[in-house]
């Protein structure tokens, strides 16, 4: 996945590809590619791993690669590390079809296997790969039209798509397919466009048209026609795009932050689907044994910032599924602790980046124990998802804002799924139990699209009333105190308020003696057993002069005679709940910073990826 570009025309397409990935450049990508064709010549393929501009020299900025018609893409490595093999367009042995993908393909591996039988070969581990031959295959095998040969592939493909497809027997045509992928096609002077965002074709044209899902696009001598799955043609209006490149790059919105917060939904679906088959999970891609998650006594879960706090939250998960002992760690601390590890351990280290130095560092301090390591990471093909012995990716996708959402989001979900599985394999929760587990675990993306729906213009209001505070407390308990812990980093580091987090029955060992007239006092309660508890608690700082927000399970409104704000999420088990009450806090952090006039994306003195310690 990342950034897909297409053109034909009358114009040379090369340079026209290499301008439009360069605009999608900010998204972030590990290598790209074009393929462009002059006429009925041999298409030329060009991709190598790394920048851009690697490509655009060894093309001279695309003016080395003659011919009208080509698409290009730049790749966020998902199957396969980055490599110029594995880099797009991916094409059959012949040439008969070569296409770019973003998106990813679920049943790849399935697919594979059926096309292996009928005497296909891969030569890279990207799913993409496996779409190129499976079209290939339909076309071959039945009629030879491009539209239908897609379409049968689209009714076996299980996953999400944005497809651009050229066919050696269709040259100046490029065709077009997506599912729950953006694509936009556009048309100007002669020429059609397409692309996977804005940015890329802006400077061309504002005049596009949306491919829905499910929907074939063909494109050729200038014009657009589109077609539904079952090859019937139909009408789509033409739209004229009025952001401007800035609001183009961030899909309308105001902030990378934004974009990705509402990005969840998405993102965390395709994290359980990357494992999640017919209502099983499947380890086989982490490559964890049963054998070996029965054999482990001691889990160490070690990671750095937000997720230092995945970690938290994930140890009351996996200790209320499980037998298992869970120590979580900062891992600038567990790298210099003369710490003798239980020989049957599993480190579970936890990076978006993959490269975040104490990270690394202490992932290795565990590999000279000789410990098993596991990472959870987001970029494939960074070193710790290199050194780790066993990798279960996110899916998040490239994350910009520096203040993660998405990524956290997404570890969060990678290790609900770990701890269900080590509690099947060690036969600590019976198949009643798992799936029942494993519906609630389907129902976040839903029920964070509610929360995204319902509490952002209330929040937004809220936060006005945050601008002028200089410190903030989040208190909870169990994993309310958790995702405190996130809400008041979330808080800090984007708005500078003075925040901290507490677990709610610490307050009266000390830091009860701050609270004062109008000190901001930011309750989470999604954990039943404990709501109570963390009531009293809110009370008692209430009558010292603190305001208090809660963000509380729908239900809970007798809340409202304590806080003078509080925010509802959806009923989920308490045990998912941090999924969900995470939302707000994130919510409102952004309102906070952009109220305060703040580089939300870019906070002062931070990084995106901290590599020295
Ligand atoms: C906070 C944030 C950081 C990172 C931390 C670890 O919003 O983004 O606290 O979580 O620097 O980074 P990774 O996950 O790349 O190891």
């Amino acid at each position: 996945m990342c950034g897909i570009v297409g053109f034909t025309g009358t114009k040379q397409a090369a340079p026209i590809l290499l301008d439009g990935l360069s605009k999608l450049e900010y998204r972030g990508y590990d290598s790209a590619g074009i393929a462009v064709r002059d006429g009925e010549k041999e298409t030329e393929i060009i991709k190598e791993k790394g920048k851009l501009k690697v490509l655009q020299e060894m093309t001279d900025y695309g003016k080395a690669v003659k011919g009208c018609c080509g698409i290009g893409h730049t790749r966020w490595a998902t199957h396969g590390e980055p490599s110029a093999v594995n880099a797009h367009p991916h094409a059959t042995d012949d040439q008969n079809v070569i296409a770019v993908h973003n998106g990813i393909i679920e049943n790849y591996q399935e697919l594979r296997e059926k096309l292996m039988k009928h005497g296909y070969t891969f030569k890279s581990q990207t799913d993409t790969e496996v779409a190129v031959k499976l079209i290939d295959y339909y076309y071959k095998k039945y009629s030879g039209l491009p539209v239908e040969s897609i379409a049968r592939a689209m009714v076996r493909i299980r996953g999400s798509y944005a497809l651009c497809i050229m066919f050696k027997d269709y040259p100046g045509e490029i065709y077009c397919a997506r599912k729950d992928s953006p694509m936009i096609i556009g048309i100007a002077d002669g020429g059609a466009y397409v692309a996977s965002d804005v940015p890329a074709i802006l400077k061309y044209t504002r005049n596009v048209y949306y491919i829905g899902n499910m929907e074939i696009a063909q494109l050729k001598d200038g014009a657009v026609k589109f077609f539904t799955i079952d090859s019937e043609e139909i009408q789509k209006p033409l739209t004229e795009i009025k952001w401007d490149a800035e609001s183009a790059e961030k899909g309308g919105f105001a902030h990378f932050m934004i974009k990705e917060i509402h990005e969840q939904p998405k993102v965390i679906r395709d994290t359980i689907n990357s494992v999640v088959k017919d209502g099983i999970v499947h380890f086989d891609s982490v490559s964890l044994t049963d054998e070996e998650m029965q054999n482990i006594e001691q889990v160490y879960i070690v990671a750095c910032g937000s997720a230092y706090h995945v970690g938290m939250a994930l140890q009351y998960v996996i200790e209320n599924l499980t037998t298992l002992q869970v120590r979580v760690e900062l891992a600038s601390e567990f790298r210099y602790r003369k710490m003798t590890l239980n020989k049957k351990s599993l480190v579970v280290v936890i990076s978006q980046s993959g490269e975040t130095a104490d990270t690394l560092a202490a992932l290795r301090e565990a590999k000279d124990q000789g410990i098993k390591t596991l990472g959870i990471v987001n970029v494939v093909g960074s070193s710790i998802a290199r050194e780790a012995d066993n990798v279960f990716y996110t899916l998040a996708g490239p994350e910009i804002s520096v203040a993660t959402t998405k990524a956290y989001s997404c570890q969060l979900v990678a290790g609900y799924l770990l701890a269900m599985q080590f509690a099947k394999a060690r036969n600590e929760i019976d198949e009643e139990k798992y799936q029942a587990l494993l519906a609630e675990i389907y129902s976040i993306p839903e029920k964070i699209e509610k929360i995204l729906e319902d509490d952002k213009e209330r929040l937004q209001w809220y936060s006005a009333k945050l601008i002028n505070v200089g410190d903030a407390f989040f208190i909870g308990r169990g994993i309310d105190y958790a995702i405190g812990m996130e809400g008041s980093l979330k808080l800090k580091e984007i708005s500078y308020i003075h925040s901290e987090a507490y677990a709610a029955g610490e307050l009266k060992h000390g830091p009860i003696s701050l609270i004062e007239e109008g000190t901001i006092v930011i309750s989470v309660l999604t954990q039943d057993l404990l709501t109570e508890k963390t009531v009293s608690n809110m009370v008692e700082v209430k009558s010292r002069g603190a305001k208090l927000m809660a963000v509380t399970t729908v239900g809970n409104y007798f809340l409202e005679d304590t806080a003078e704000f509080t925010c509802y999420v959806p009923k989920i088990n308490p045990l998912f709940a941090g999924s969900l009450s995470v939302i707000p806090l994130q919510l409102l952090s952004y309102y906070v910073s952009i109220g305060k006039g703040f580089d939300v994306d870019k906070p002062r003195n931070l990084a995106k990826s901290v590599t020295v310690e």
